[in-house]
């Protein structure tokens, strides 16, 4: 069975879906990995390492003519008609919303994983990819606070005198959150945190941070560790009460979404408006409408004298372990996608398991 490792082509993508360690492990079980020319080289990973672990380059034609495709990014519509009638594909496909890939998908009868829907649970952890890419953009999305921001994030005393530490506050505290408020505690921050499931407050504590508790009248935990869609009224009352210990934030990461919907408005401009001059806003829900208005996806602007973040592709910024950690991912679902019987590698009946059932992407 040949899995087809084809280079990613969207702009400023530097991952690769699967690195020499994870094709070496695959090629152990009997796979024949076809690797695109330069498909590693954003990652640091050469021809030379993927042909060490076992892996044979060929061209792009060649890589998607495979039994299963792995890619991060969503295909094009052109990639799709590169792969063969009946094989499998495997990555991100942006699955809110039907397009003109997902039918090319469905009448050339090929099965795509959509790596956005495999389930939250705890058997399909070492397959979740959207928890592994947001635990580096957590990570990332602080670092770029510290450079954008003109002072110092830790308390320091020096000769020259003091400078205090920075008040960071994190919104929305799920996986990207949880490890922003780690990496910012680690810098040093004084880290204070929010989101509507008032569950997480003990984990923001475990991280030594401060939870902020708001009294918007409900609750905003949903189903399956998501958060639900607030009543208008209840939006209201949190812009509003969030206004009050936004204003005196340093830098405010945010993070806050509901999967499949428009990012909440959590940062109004009357709250950049009144921040400090030099103040960062890092805003991950760019992508996707931002928690602030005024966010552009994928630039940096300055809105009196704050500064606004909005790039949408922080794990290709540390391209290397995200490719590791998004290939690991991958090679565990394809584990539970094939079977081995007499020697001979066969794909499984992808209805039988709920995490295939569940991935698999579907005719709306
Ligand atoms: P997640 O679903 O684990 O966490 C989102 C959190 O937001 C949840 O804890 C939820 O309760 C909270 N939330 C939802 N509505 C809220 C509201 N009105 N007020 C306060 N909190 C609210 O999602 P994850 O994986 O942590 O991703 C977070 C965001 O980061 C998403 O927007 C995702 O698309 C984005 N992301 C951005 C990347 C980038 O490069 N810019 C890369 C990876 C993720």
């Amino acid at each position: 069975m040949k899995i087809g490792v084809p280079k990613e082509h969207v702009s400023g993508e530097c991952r690769v879906a699967s690195t020499p360690e994870v094709t070496k492990k695959l090629v152990s079980k009997g796979f024949a990995v076809l690797v695109e020319d330069g498909a590693g080289i954003g990652s640091h990973y050469s021809n030379a390492a993927y042909e060490e672990a076992g892996a044979t380059i060929v061209d792009k034609e060649t890589a998607f003519s495979s039994d299963i495709v792995v890619k991060v990014r969503k295909p094009t519509v052109e990639e799709v008609n590169l792969m063969r009638e009946e094989a499998t594909g495997i990555g991100f496909i942006e699955s809110c919303e039907d397009d003109d890939v997902h039918q090319t998908i469905f009448t050339r009868n090929i099965s795509y994983m959509a790596m956005e829907q495999v389930p939250r649970i705890s058997r399909a952890q070492p397959m979740d990819a959207l928890s592994s890419q947001s635990n580096i953009a957590g990570y990332r999305a602080v670092l770029e606070a510290a450079v954008h921001y003109g002072r110092f994030v830790p308390l320091m005393m020096t000769s020259a005198g003091s400078a205090k530490p920075a008040r960071i506050v994190i919104l929305g505290v799920g996986v990207a959150g949880l490890q922003a408020i780690a990496t910012a505690r680690r810098l040093g921050g004084d880290v204070f945190a929010y989101d509507v499931r008032p569950e997480v407050n003990e984990q923001i504590r475990s991280l030594g941070a401060k939870p902020i508790e708001l009294d918007i009248g409900e609750s905003g935990s949903g189903e399956g560790g998501y958060a639900k869609e607030l009543s208008e009224e209840a939006k209201q009352k949190q812009q509003h009460l969030l206004a009050e210990e936004l204003k005196k934030a340093h830098v405010i990461i945010s993070t806050a979404l509901i999967p499949c919907r428009p990012a909440p408005t959590l940062i109004t401009e009357d709250v950049v408006n009144n921040m400090r001059d030099g103040s960062v806003i890092v805003d991950l829900a760019a992508a996707n409408g931002g928690n602030c208005p005024l966010t552009k996806a994928d630039e940096v602007i300055v809105h009196d004298g704050k500064i606004i973040i909005g790039h949408t592709n922080y794990p290709s910024m540390i391209a290397a372990d995200a490719s590791a950690f998004y290939a690991r991912n991958i090679a565990n679902l394809i584990e539970i996608m094939v079977d081995k019987t007499d020697d001979e590698l066969v794909m499984k009946n992808f209805a039988e398991d709920e995490i295939t059932e569940t991935a698999l992407v579907k005719a709306s």
